[in-house]
């Protein structure tokens, strides 16, 4: 049986779909009770894990993932990224699971203006990035001690149905309470190569199999590098709107990383692709912002 740590987020969500899509029996474990049909361990991961029998693998998606707020508050980010990392390791080697697929993050890589493979260097620009540069650091000694297979995905933003935060839902949220003006924060020109969550979950599973070596580390991103800019004007054709743009340059956070794409180079080479482009995954999540009245969804 699969453990999906996290896997009432987002990210998670979309992970236990597939699951069940495929036929693969699961759990989730989270905080917070599960959008997706699924049986439900109500747990904190800043607490040890209770021992269970007979978990194959486990995806860990729980983390504190807002830059800021692992900025604001460090022992929020510590705890939920380190320590709940430990919690997972540990449960993962006194229950003899087989195999983690950890998120990383294109975070690890910082500020760059070239394309990040991955032998660049890891860079801790800010406390979400070395709290995901530890988890990396942790899970490779686990493999290496103790035989859990582990691999880390570097992976871009990440699109697709579920996704209530992040740049688009929020201009979105934004135009539908008034689509003649927005603001937005710093030049808009911040680029990322993003990727549709069910290409990073192909991009999971063949990396799963494909493994080897105890511990892997792989980056996942898009073909196409897009700006916020680009994203308000394809949200804005898609609303009709054509909002008056307001800059606020000084907005912005000090540890928000302003250009950062990654290479799949080494992915693509295993055999994975991307099955939809920028335009193609972009219209199908807004469709399901304005289908799944998203606005309910923030309260
Ligand atoms: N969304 C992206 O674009 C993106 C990109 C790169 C990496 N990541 C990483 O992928 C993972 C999943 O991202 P997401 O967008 O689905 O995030 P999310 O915030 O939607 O989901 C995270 C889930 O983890 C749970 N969680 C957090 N702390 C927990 C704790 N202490 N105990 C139990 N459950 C806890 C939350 O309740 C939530 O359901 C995160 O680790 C994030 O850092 C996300």
């Amino acid at each position: 049986m699969d453990l999906v740590i996290g896997g009432s987020g987002f990210i998670g969500t979309n992970i236990a779909n597939r699951l069940k899509r495929e036929g693969t029996a699961f759990s989730i474990l989270d905080k917070k009770k599960p959008q997706a049909e699924s049986e439900w361990i109500n747990h904190d991961i800043t607490n040890p894990i209770e021992p269970m029998e007979n978990i194959d693998c486990i995806y860990h998606l729980a983390a504190e993932g807002t830059i800021r707020v692992c900025q604001e508050n460090p022992q929020v980010c510590f705890d939920n990224n380190v320590l709940g990392t430990y919690n997972i390791a540990e449960f993962a080697r006194k229950n003899e699971v087989k195999h983690i697929v950890f998120m990383s993050s294109y975070a690890t890589y910082g500020n760059s203006n070239e394309t990040s493979t991955e032998e660049f260097p890891l860079r801790a620009r800010n406390h979400y990035s070395y709290s995901k540069i530890a988890g990396e650091a942790m899970f490779e000694s686990y493999a290496h001690e103790y035989g859990i297979k582990v691999h880390a995905m570097r992976s871009a933003p990440v699109i697709g149905k579920h996704l209530i935060k992040g740049v688009t839902a929020h201009f979105y949220q934004k135009l539908k309470s008034n689509s003649e003006e927005i603001e937005i924060w710093g030049s808009g020109e911040q680029k990322r190569n993003y990727i549709w969550v069910e290409d990073l979950i192909s991009a999971m599973h063949l990396t799963k199999q494909k493994q080897t070596e105890p511990y892997g580390f792989y980056n996942v991103g898009g073909a196409d590098v897009v700006s916020a800019l680009d994203i308000l004007a394809l949200l804005s054709k898609k609303l009709e709107a054509n909002p008056k743009i307001i800059r606020d340059e000084k907005a912005g956070f000090k540890g928000d990383i302003a250009m950062q794409i990654v290479s799949s180079e080494k992915l693509q080479k295993m055999g994975w692709n991307e099955t939809k482009n920028f335009n193609q995954y972009m219209n199908e999540y807004i469709d399901w912002l304005i289908e799944s009245k998203f606005e309910t969804l923030m309260l």
